[in-house]
This record gives structure tokens, sequence and C-alpha cells, in this order.
């Protein structure tokens, strides 16, 4: 199969890259760079399945790397501190580079799976706790996160929309906060910041007080059950997240103890519109996939410890 990931330079979409390579497929990965970095395909240079392009999929490159039995749409700023910064750029993929994603999945006669988020929920009442699908959202439409919220949901009406009037094979996934090795070190997801702060002996930033809760996939996990789903005939959204819930205290004291750090904990303001909970209802994924994650938060961390360690300890040390 010959297939498309936009956002291949990307931490998800970099190790969908590899497990894509690993079922066989030809791999063709088109990334602006933008929140990406070649480091995470580094390991993939010479791989003669594997071809990488930089471009941006808002532009009418896109249409001019052939055909495709599969289309990955991924790219996309996907952290609060990378969507705040480029939030016209955040726009702008979820609208005109879904579309166009959409447009080579027509004209190739592919398939398409659309990686969407969590963030469609916005912040769910407790009846809408745990989410499910079939929950429509609290989405504040002009607050701080609305560029990256609006954007996936959108690209959601996309995908459906060419599905519906274009017969387009779609899946959606909604991704619930992902782990792992590759995840940028700086960009303001609880895990990455909780593993450079108690890695560097800093204080540990807590938003609020903690007692908001976040649900954390395992990368491996996460893309499990994205390619399950892509191989399914479902379309989805589907939820593909761990459902094991931490109190962001309790997910900071987890760091700490996997990490052997002594730092301490630094309470800050809430940001506007942060959830306060979130956790993925998988019983649809259960059902129509048979996935559900393996991988615990505790077991998670030391897998990704090694790879944090290197990338602070190449940080500079005011960063
Ligand atoms: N990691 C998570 O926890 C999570 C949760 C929910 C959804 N997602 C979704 O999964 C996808 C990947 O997220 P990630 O965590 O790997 O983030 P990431 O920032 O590491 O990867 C996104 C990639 O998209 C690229 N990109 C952005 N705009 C582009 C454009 N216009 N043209 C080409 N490439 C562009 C970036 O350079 C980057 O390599 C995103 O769509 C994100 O919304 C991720």
């Amino acid at each position: 199969m010959r297939v498309l990931v936009t956002g291949g330079a990307g931490f998800l979409g970099s190790h969908l890259c590899d497990a894509l390579l690993a079922e066989g497929h030809c791999v063709c990965a088109v990334d602006n760079l933008l929140t990406g970095s070649l480091s995470n395909i580094a390991h993939l240079k010479n791989e003669p399945r594997f071809v990488f392009h930089e471009a941006d999929i808002c532009g009418p490159e896109l249409f001019t790397f052939g055909k495709f039995d599969f289309v990955f749409n991924f790219a996309s700023p996907a952290s609060p501190v990378d969507y705040s910064e480029h939030g016209i750029a955040t726009l702008k993929v979820g609208s005109l580079g879904t579309m166009n994603a959409l447009e080579v999945a027509r004209r190739s006669d592919a398939k398409f799976l659309m990686a969407s988020t969590s963030e469609c929920y916005g912040d769910p009442p407790s009846e809408a706790h745990p989410q499910k699908e079939s929950y429509w959202g609290n989405v504040n439409p002009i607050g701080s996160r609305s560029v990256y919220d609006e954007a996936k949901r959108f690209s959601e009406a996309l995908t459906v929309a060419y599905r519906r009037y274009h017969s387009v094979d779609t899946r959606i996934v909604r991704i619930f906060n992902t782990y792992g090795p590759r995840l940028q070190m700086n960009d303001g997801r609880v895990i990455s910041n909780f593993m450079r702060q108690a890695l560097r002996g800093d204080p540990l930033t807590i938003y609020g007080d903690g007692n908001q809760t976040r649900s954390f996939c395992y990368v491996t996990d996460e893309i499990d059950g994205i390619l399950r789903l892509a191989h399914s005939d479902e379309s989805g959204p589907v939820n593909i997240g761990n459902p094991n819930e931490f109190t962001i205290l309790e997910c900071a004291r987890l760091v700490l103890r996997v990490t052997g750090s002594k730092s301490k904990l630094d309470f800050c303001p809430l940001p506007q519109d942060d959830p306060k909970q979130r956790r993925p209802d998988i019983s649809l994924a259960r059902a129509v996939l048979g996935w559900e994650p393996k991988i615990q938060l505790e077991e998670g961390l030391k897998l990704s410890m090694q790879y944090f360690q290197e990338v602070t300890a190449e940080m500079p040390i005011a960063a």
C-alpha cells in the first residue's frame, strides 16, 4: 500500500510512519517542520520505502506527490504552547490543509483517516464524564484555545462531508493526551513539562490546585488503536486514549518517583478554558476494534525515561 502521512515529522506522525513501514507499506511523509523535527525521522534516512517532503499541506504542493491508497492527516500544531503561538496556522491547517488532504484522498480513491482530538469535547460538564463519542462538546468558540478546538471540529465536519458528498472512505480518531519518546520537551504538555522539570531539579509547575484530571496514553498503544481503526470499516469518531484518570498532583508525584527527583511543586493560576476533567470512554474502541491500552502511566514513564534524559541533557541551562 502507498500511504501519505501529513505531519510525518511530528511526534505521533513519525511513530505512525514507523508502524506503517513495519507493516510493509511505502510511506510518503509531508511536513513543513513548523512544530516537528527532522530528528524524529532521521533513522529512516536509508529506508527505501520512505520518502519525506518538506511542504505546507495548505499549499498546492501536496497535489504533486502522486497517488495514494491511504491518507493519514496528522499535520497540525498540537500543544497549547504551539497552537497559541501559531494560531492562524492552526486554523489554516485544520481547514485548508485538511481540505487539501481530503482532496488528495478523493482524487486517489484512497481511504482517509483524520487525527482529531479530545479537545473537540472542550470543558465537559460532570454529567458528560467520561466522554463518549456521542457527546457534542462544550467549546468556547472565541477563547484562547479556540484556534485549535474549532479547527479540529471543522476538520471533523469536512471529513464527514467528504464521506457524505464525495463517498470518500473516511475515519476519524479522537486522540486523547499521548506521550512517549519524541514528545517535544517545551510544548507545555503535562508529561513533557513534569519530566523536564523533574530531571533538571526545577520545581514542577502545577496549574490551579492540581485536582483537575487527565488521562495519559502511551504512544505505542495510541498508534495500535489508530492502525486498528484504519484497518477496520468503522468511520468513527472513535476515542483512542487511556481511561485511567490521574489528578495532575498524582501525575506530578509519579514523575518524581520514577525520576527519583527531589523537585518541589510550584502552584500557578489556572489558564483560561483549561478543562477540569478529561477521560475517554473507550467502550466503542473496545467493541469495534478490540482495542484497549496495555501500558499504564508508571511503565510508560519508565519507557520514556531515556529519551527525556537525553533531550534534557542537551537543553541549555536557562531553557
Ligand atoms: N499528542 C497528543 O497527545 C495529541 C492529542 C490529540 C490530538 N493529537 C493530534 O495528532 C496530530 C499529531 O500531533 P503531535 O502530538 O504529533 O504534534 P506535533 O506537533 O509533534 O506534530 C504535528 C506535525 O504537523 C506538522 N505541521 C503543522 N502544520 C503543518 C502544515 N501546514 N503542513 C505540513 N505539516 C504541518 C508539524 O511540523 C509537526 O511535525 C495533530 O493533528 C494533533 O492535533 C495529538
